[in-house]
């Protein structure tokens, strides 16, 4: 049945707020897993509801291994989020998704390895499909938003998750890319992997900072990415409004709302 769309909205490094957020109101949301990067922004643009997580806090305190995904995203799905759209500041592995370019994510390759990723633990053995992993109905709309607002996107993306805080060696990023990885951050992974454990469908934007380190001669440096940060963001907040001024009027039932139905492995009756 058609119903009210809710939007998470996770920002990364340079995405720090809302433009054109009606009643917004900071609110704290506890959860079983620990407390969130922060308190959520909620509010309104028209009739679509939003909630706005910082992923790293406001002021960004938080490093991409000490990041509580599971807390994160529990705090969206109890604030009422229907669906999860996410930027992420990353490094390209491509010439031609040149920094400042917004990429589009489709698939992921996981490459991290200190972080909780699983909600099902305890005895409660859950294998969801990961297969598909980003929504494509939220990627194609986001596709078309930043489009829009006049900013370049590509489209189709794999996005290497590494754990850093290092930026890779230079034999890492060429292996990456022969992988089939088009960009790299430190960040989507767990999340999207704990979005689809709570049926949220879940999109991901890479904007593109650098070009990371397989590029001869060159090295990844803070303030080069911070500076580029800075100018996607402002694409970002517009991309953003628009996307949710475009959205249809009601949400229509979405596959990934019911990810689980068969994805438990536990029998029931050892559960009661
Ligand atoms: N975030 C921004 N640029 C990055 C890079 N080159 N590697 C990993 N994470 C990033």
């Amino acid at each position: 049945m058609a119903s009210e769309w809710c939007i998470g909205i996770i920002g990364g490094s340079g995405l720090y707020n809302i433009d054109g957020l009606e009643d917004a109101q900071w609110i704290a949301i506890d959860t079983p897993w620990g407390e969130p990067s922060d308190e959520i922004l909620c509010g309104r643009i028209g009739k679509v509801k939003l909630r706005f997580l910082p992923r790293h806090g406001r002021g960004h305190p938080i490093s991409p291994t000490e990041l509580n995904g599971r807390a994160n995203i529990d705090a969206l799905k109890r604030a009422g989020c229907t669906d999860i759209l996410a930027l992420s500041a990353v490094g390209s592995l491509r010439e031609e998704i040149e920094p400042g370019r917004f990429a589009v994510v489709e698939q992921f390759i996981d490459r991290t390895f200190n972080r909780p990723s699983t909600f099902f633990t305890s005895g409660f053995v859950t294998h969801v499909s990961m297969a598909d992993p980003t929504c494509p109905r939220l990627s194609t709309m986001m596709a078309k938003a930043i489009s829009a607002a006049k900013g370049k996107v590509a489209v189709g993306a794999t996005y290497l998750a590494m754990e850093g805080p290092q930026f890779s060696t230079r034999a890492e990023s060429r292996m990456y890319r022969q992988w089939g990885a088009d960009i790299i951050g430190m960040t989507a992974l767990p999340e999207a992997k704990l979005a689809r454990e709570a049926e949220l469908p879940y999109a991901l934007v890479g904007m593109v900072t650098d070009y990371d380190c397989w590029r001869e001669g060159e090295a990844v440096g803070v303030a080069e990415v911070v500076a580029q940060m800075q100018a996607n963001g402002k694409l970002a907040r517009e991309a953003v409004r628009r996307f949710v001024e475009a959205l249809p009027g009601k949400r229509e039932p979405s596959p990934i709302d019911t990810a689980l139905d068969d994805a438990v492995i536990t029998a029931p009756d050892e559960h009661d």
